[in-house]
């Protein structure tokens, strides 16, 4: 046994993030470790990795008890994690971010940046990762920034390396790289814990499965006998239906047309169009500038053109504020760094993009606002004690459901959805498929980014797949992955991260 970690707990203040945390890992297994958002699992990973200390319970290494005061420590014994949010040096490069800590020494102990930069170059092209060695991180995307974690940890003798979430923000092709790494390593004798919400990663990657519910540990199980079921059980602790099906609603007037718009150099002459009631799906490999052309529109790109009307009105759209008055909402990519403001409680973030919405003259606010918060910690099943808590400090998942329902508690009539249920937990999953039928339902238009095909097909009524800037083609909202695959690779994709 690599690691064996019993009735662990470990509180924040009144929060009790984990109260009988069980995991047993073994060398050359990957294991799994799901639960809803909140659960309790990237807590659980960093007491593993010694960025917390458990405040009761028992963790041993190859058998013996151990207690990591530090990263540092616990990278001694051979233990790496990619996080799950980013924790990289955003002005440094990439290189110099994979080697951060451990920089490589030339001669008379002078950190040797050629060197450096050859190896990440190695390390970089080894995989296939579209990323450049002197890029700087913070103009990396989600995706990129998630590849030089990984990068980062992958690269000197690991016995146990800690995935929390790698692949939220990344395409199918890179998602297929990570695997094989992950698969590598474990050949090689490595212990891998996996955390992920997309459900069809877990058979092609895992060994063993852990289930956490409510901080506490629920089931273990080898991933071979476990039925998808009984899982979504576990985790949830009452029956979920896996699959989403929506009814189409009869489209009405054009809500969104964009014509021959262009936002250089990412995209390039788009014309497309949504009406009220429709969900349209846009698909894509990263870098295939479905992200930009969102931003554009939303008026966050000075260089983009062309032709743009809003219900049927000509627009111009020079900025966010003009996007807003012009009743567009944007839900971002990167909600870390965009969407959230994580040292205001959350009933801030729910209702901030609507505080005019609430009450023009700032009466009665501080009441609709607190009934409006309450309305959305049930309806997206938001995990916290109050409204009142930070929002920074909730779980990456809740996090995301935070500025999720900051936008539809605005009412706006166009929506700009991109990757909504990243990182979002099943069952959480379809409550925000169900607010975006009803939004649609209710005369709104959707345009949804998504590189989960098995959800575009569930949500979407027709679907455009994007490549290199371009529509490359419609498909109604019944293809099949292969066909919106087959569209979206066509030719070899100039794939950029930056
Ligand atoms: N630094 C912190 N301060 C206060 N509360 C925290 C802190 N870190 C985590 N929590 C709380 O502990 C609980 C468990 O959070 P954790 O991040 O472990 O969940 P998770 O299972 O990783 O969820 P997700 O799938 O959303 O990433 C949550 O209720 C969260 O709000
Ligand atoms: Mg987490």
């Amino acid at each position: 046994m690599l690691l064996e970690m019993k009735g662990v707990e470990k509180r924040f203040g009144g929060v009790v993030a984990l109260r009988g945390g069980a995991l047993e890992v073994r060398p050359g297994e990957v294991h799994l470790v799901m639960g809803e958002n909140g659960a309790g699992k990237s807590t659980m990973m960093k007491i593993i990795a010694g960025m917390y200390q458990r405040d009761g319970g028992d963790m041993r290494w190859r058998g013996e008890s151990v207690h990591f005061a530090n990263p540092v420590e616990a990278a001694r014994v051979g233990i790496a994690m990619v996080h799950q949010e980013s924790l990289l040096a955003p002005h440094l490069s990439v290189a110099e971010n994979i080697f951060l800590g451990r920089e490589i020494q030339g001669r008379f102990g002078m950190i040797d940046r050629a060197a450096m930069m050859e190896k990440a170059r190695r390390l970089i092209g080894e995989h296939k990762f579209p990323l450049q060695a002197e890029w700087r991180v913070d103009r990396l995307s989600p995706a990129g920034k998630q590849l030089v974690e990984i990068c980062r940890a992958i690269q000197n003798g690991t016995s146990l390396l800690i995935f929390d979430e790698p692949t939220s923000s990344l395409s199918e092709a890179e998602t297929h790289e990570v695997f094989k790494i992950v698969r590598t390593l474990r050949d090689r004798g490595t212990g891998v814990i996996y955390i992920t919400h997309r459900m069809e990663e877990l058979r092609s990657i895992g060994d063993r499965v852990t289930v956490l519910r409510d901080g506490e540990t629920v089931h273990s199980e080898a991933m071979a006998t476990l039925t998808t079921a009984s899982m979504i059980r576990y985790m949830v602790g009452r029956e979920v239906a896996a699959l989403y099906h929506r009814e189409p609603v009869p489209p009405g007037a054009e809500m969104l047309r964009v014509h021959n718009f262009c936002a250089p150099p990412s995209v390039r002459d788009v014309s497309l169009s949504v009406r009220a009631g429709e969900i349209v799906g846009l698909a894509g490999l990263i870098g295939a500038g479905r992200t930009e052309l969102c931003r554009a529109i939303f008026g966050l790109d000075p260089a983009a053109h062309g032709g743009l009307w809003i219900e049927e009105k000509p627009a111009r759209i020079r900025s966010p504020r003009d996007a807003v008055n012009a009743g567009l909402a944007l839900i971002p990519e990167d909600r870390q760094k965009t969407g959230l403001a994580r040292e205001l409680p959350i009933s801030w973030n729910v209702t901030m993009a609507g505080l005019d919405a609430i009450s023009p003259f700032g009466v009665l606010r501080r009441q609709r606002e607190g009934a409006i918060t309450a309305a959305e910690i049930e309806r997206l099943r938001i995990r916290c004690d109050t409204g009142a808590q930070k929002a920074g400090r909730l779980s990456g998942g809740n996090q995301q459901k935070v500025v999720i329902s900051k936008w539809i508690s605005r009412g706006a009539r166009v929506f700009l959805f991109d990757e909504p249920t990243r990182g979002i937990d099943i069952g959480a999953k379809v409550e925000v498929f169900e607010v975006m039928d009803k939004l649609a339902r209710n005369g709104a238009a959707i345009l949804m980014v998504s590189s989960e095909l098995p959800e575009l097909l569930q949500v979407a009524d027709r679907i455009l797949v994007m490549r290199q800037g371009r529509i490359a083609g419609e498909l109604p909202g019944r293809t099949t992955q292969e066909e919106i695959m087959r569209l979206a690779t066509l030719e070899s994709p100039e794939t950029q991260l930056q």
